[in-house]
């Protein structure tokens, strides 16, 4: 069982949650407990640091579960949650209780067991369609599909649990996360890893809408760091921060930039726009970079580059 002072990552053999455990033990950080009900996390994805932590098959939509592993937490990356826009379109009780129940659950075992804070993966799909780009913090959310409303319900929750009860929180809106570990075997899966995949696979990608729908995509190291340093920072609880890269690239550039990486000419198939989908992403990162001192590494060719050796090799394997 968990011991004082120790971290936690739920979500932990997820795609990025498993980045940030990876994050914690460089640091030389520890102990870490990881719970993840293996829903969409793969316990593969800790392999070489399984000897290192202590993995707990649990499910935070369950109280009694998690709240021992909880108590007396340092930090909590609360990483947990069922992911995608359109998932949360065609089946949205599942993603209803895990992303605002167990985040609720998450929140008041950290409170109820004295943990120090809880950094929490919000979304940038809080921000939907705004007339400016980039999106600032201090900009109005208008979620436009059941997933954003569920991640920024949770921000929130975390805004109460602070100035209620004197939880130390901080949120990070994710801005399209993308790396090696992120699984590309599902429709509700990150488009840059299905690009990536059908790249691989010589086969054309799908691409809804005109292309011309543009994300701010954000390397999963990058993201990683920065759940590091929201963990440090002084002066942050109950705030929200951007955790993008700042730059805004279309869809159709990414696919392009893809096929001229490995030398071929696939033309996308075009597809009806999705329901829920926000047109254009990018975010202010002056915050982030002021209050927790954010400085993403990777440019977006550096982490395409990276992230598709990652699927050749993994194909390989
Ligand atoms: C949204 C959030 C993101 C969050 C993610 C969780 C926004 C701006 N971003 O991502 O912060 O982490 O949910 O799931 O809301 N697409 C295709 N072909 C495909 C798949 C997708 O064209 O095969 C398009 C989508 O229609 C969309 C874009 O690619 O325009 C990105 O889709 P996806 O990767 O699913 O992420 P978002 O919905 O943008």
């Amino acid at each position: 069982m968990a011991c004082q002072g120790h971290y936690v990552v739920t979500g932990g053999a997820g795609f990025i949650g498993s980045a940030i455990v990876r994050g914690l033990l460089r640091e030389g950080a520890g102990p870490i407990v990881v719970i993840d009900n293996l829903l969409t996390g793969r316990e593969s994805n800790l392999e070489e640091v399984r000897a290192r932590i202590d993995f707990q098959r649990a499910d935070i939509r369950d109280y009694g579960e998690i709240a021992p592993l909880i108590r007396g937490a340092a930090v909590v990356f609360h990483e947990a949650a069922i992911p995608s826009v359109p998932r949360s379109i065609d089946d949205p009780a599942p993603s209803h209780e895990t992303n605002i129940d167990g985040t609720f659950n998450v929140l008041r075992a950290a409170r109820e067991g004295r943990a120090g804070r809880v950094v929490y993966a919000a979304s940038s799909s809080a921000y939907g369609d705004t007339e400016v780009l980039p999106k600032v913090e201090s900009m109005a959310p208008r979620p436009k599909s059941p997933y954003a409303l569920q991640k920024l319900v949770g921000e929130y929750y975390c805004g109460v649990f602070s100035q209620v009860w004197g939880l130390e929180t901080v949120a990070l809106r994710y801005f399209n996360v993308y790396g090696p570990r992120q699984d590309p075997s599902s429709p509700y899966s990150g488009v840059l890893s299905l690009f990536m995949k059908a790249l691989l696979e010589r086969r054309a990608p799908t691409i809804f809408g005109d292309g011309e729908q543009s994300r701010d995509f954000t390397f999963v190291e990058d993201v990683a760091d920065l759940n590091l340093k929201a963990a440090r920072a002084k002066n942050v609880a109950g705030k929200v921060y951007n955790g993008g890269n700042g730059g805004r690239v279309t869809l159709n550039q990414a696919w392009a930039m893809l096929q001229e990486i490995e030398g071929v000419q696939i033309p996308a198939v075009y597809a009806q726009p999705r329901a829920g989908d926000v047109r254009d992403s990018q975010a202010d990162t002056t915050a982030a970079a002021r209050d927790l001192g954010h400085s993403p590494r990777f440019s977006f060719e550096e982490g395409m580059r990276l992230t598709l050796e990652w699927y050749r090799r993994d194909a390989g394997r």
